[in-house]
């Protein structure tokens, strides 16, 4: 589906740089150093030399075939031409890449990190570069997406299993973050496709080849990347984003989730309203999805709350582009509605804290009062003036309902210094608890020795 299909919104703003934050910086990077879309810095320019004139072309018409929005007139002359001159400053600069190789953390890296009383923290692999969702194997192997780097991992464990070594099981892929396992296949949710890799685990040292899933889902690149989960009744659910920071998607595939068969048939809907989730869990006895649920931008620093989400029934509707947080009506789209038409939400978990992946803790490891209870990893804001989240945070429930949200792992921000950003929790056979780092590219792993 092309983007040019919804209205885009540009958020009101001042200075070239703010213009740039709001409405361009979720594709072309903080830092103008690429995302999905290309790096706004020296590079070889796919429409013609970064002149005035060429920029103000390509920002007013955009290439809705490749996902880059046309933005007259959803952005003034005047707002588009200094929008074309910032970008001109910068066009020759050579820019950082993305935060993938992380500076070398001056600070004790391990040291530096809160846990709570008779937890410890240890890397159990490095070199996972942009490590994303992670799916443990009955044999004890570790898959992992990734973001950038289009690779699948496997973490193979060392004779002592308190570390691991990283395997690269295949590469050139399209944003793999998503990873599952059904049947002894391993699922991979790109933006564009599902692929799948038979009898993996037997497989995963000898570039294996994979096939394609035959599903069609839309495959914009704004919030397109798709986790991928396998149910405890055999099926395989997946979301689509918002193809927007905030636009009308009820009566388009976008912003919710959906599940199929293994195969990629009988897709169908069961959840909308989803802005963009970034990951899911299905409840151990209950067998309830949840899921958190990322707000939107662009309604100032603290507000509206990211989401944890319980789906209770098919087809509920959680609220995306009309109410956010349950109870922030959206200053455009909520005006004829209520907040009260639409899910709540278990747990409020903050703004901008960019919740991802979740866990239900299973193990025997930790105390009782972890068991069947959640962890999230926050991956922290990225356009909020001061940072806030980069946390895994432990939640505590009473049935459907939130007992508390605290924090189990913090120090991932370090003052103004990031040394990683949380993606995914997972648990190993023996009830350790890993955590995805897509900053660093490790992986964590936290025990509990009871002292
Ligand atoms: C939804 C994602 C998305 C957003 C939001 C977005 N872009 Fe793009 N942009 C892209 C993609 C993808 C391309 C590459 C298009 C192609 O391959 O032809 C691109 C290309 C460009 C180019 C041309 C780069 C070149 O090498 O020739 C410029 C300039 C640009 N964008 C500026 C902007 C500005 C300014 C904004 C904000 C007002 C913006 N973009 C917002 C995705 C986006």
């Amino acid at each position: 589906m092309a983007l040019t299909s919804f209205a885009v919104h540009a958020a009101p703003a001042q200075t070239a740089e703010q213009l740039y934050q709001a409405n361009c910086a979720a594709c072309h990077g903080v830092k103008l150093e690429g995302a999905v879309g290309p790096t706004l810095g020296e590079h070889a320019w796919i429409h013609g030399a970064p002149t005035k004139a060429n920029l103000i072309k390509i920002i007013s018409k955009g290439v809705p075939e490749k996902n880059m929005p046309a933005w007259s007139p959803a952005l003034s002359a005047q707002q588009i031409s200094m929008l074309a001159d910032y970008i001109a400053a910068n066009a020759n600069k050579k820019l950082a890449a993305a935060p993938a190789a992380a500076k070398p953390v001056a600070t004790d890296l391990l040291g530096g990190f809160k846990l709570p009383k008779g937890f410890r923290i240890s890397v159990y692999a490095e070199g996972a570069t942009t490590a994303r969702s992670m799916v443990v194997s009955d044999s004890g192997i570790v898959y992992v997406g990734s973001r950038k780097a289009g690779k699948i991992y496997a973490l193979v464990p060392r004779a002592d299993k308190q570390s691991a070594d990283v395997v690269t099981v295949a590469e050139g892929l399209d944003s793999p973050i998503g990873v599952t396992l059904l049947n002894g296949s391993l699922y991979v949710g790109e933006i564009s496709r599902v692929i799948r890799f038979d009898n993996i685990d037997k497989r995963y040292a000898q570039k294996p080849s994979y096939e394609v899933v035959k599903v069609t889902l839309p495959s914009d690149k704004w919030h397109g990347e798709k986790v991928i989960k396998a149910s405890p009744d055999g099926k395989l659910y997946i979301p689509v984003g918002a193809p927007c920071n905030i636009c009308d998607t009820d009566d388009t595939k976008s912003a919710k989730i959906y599940r199929m068969n293994a195969d990629g048939s009988q897709l169908e809907e069961v959840a909308r309203g989803v802005r963009n989730t970034v990951g899911f869990a299905f409840h151990p006895t209950t067998k309830q999805l949840w899921f958190t649920d990322n707000g939107r931008d662009e309604l100032g620093d603290n507000s509206p709350s990211c989401e944890l989400n319980v789906l209770t029934k098919f087809g509920q509707h959680f609220g995306f582009p009309y109410c956010h947080g349950g109870v922030v009506p959206d200053p455009e789209f909520g005006k004829s509605r209520s907040c009260d038409e639409f899910v709540e939400p278990v747990a409020k978990l903050g703004p901008h804290v960019a919740p991802l992946g979740l866990s239900f803790y299973t193990g025997k490891q930790f105390p009782e009062a972890y068991r069947n209870n959640i962890f999230v990893a926050e991956h922290g804001s990225w356009n909020r003036s001061t940072k806030i989240g980069y946390t895994v945070r432990f939640v505590s429930l009473y049935g459907n309902k939130l007992v508390s949200d605290t924090a189990f792992v913090d120090g991932f921000l370090r003052g103004d210094e990031v040394v990683g950003r949380p993606v995914d929790v997972t648990q190993l056979a023996d009830g350790s608890l890993l955590i995805s780092d897509d900053y660093a590219g490790r992986i964590f792993r936290v025990t509990y020795d009871g002292k």
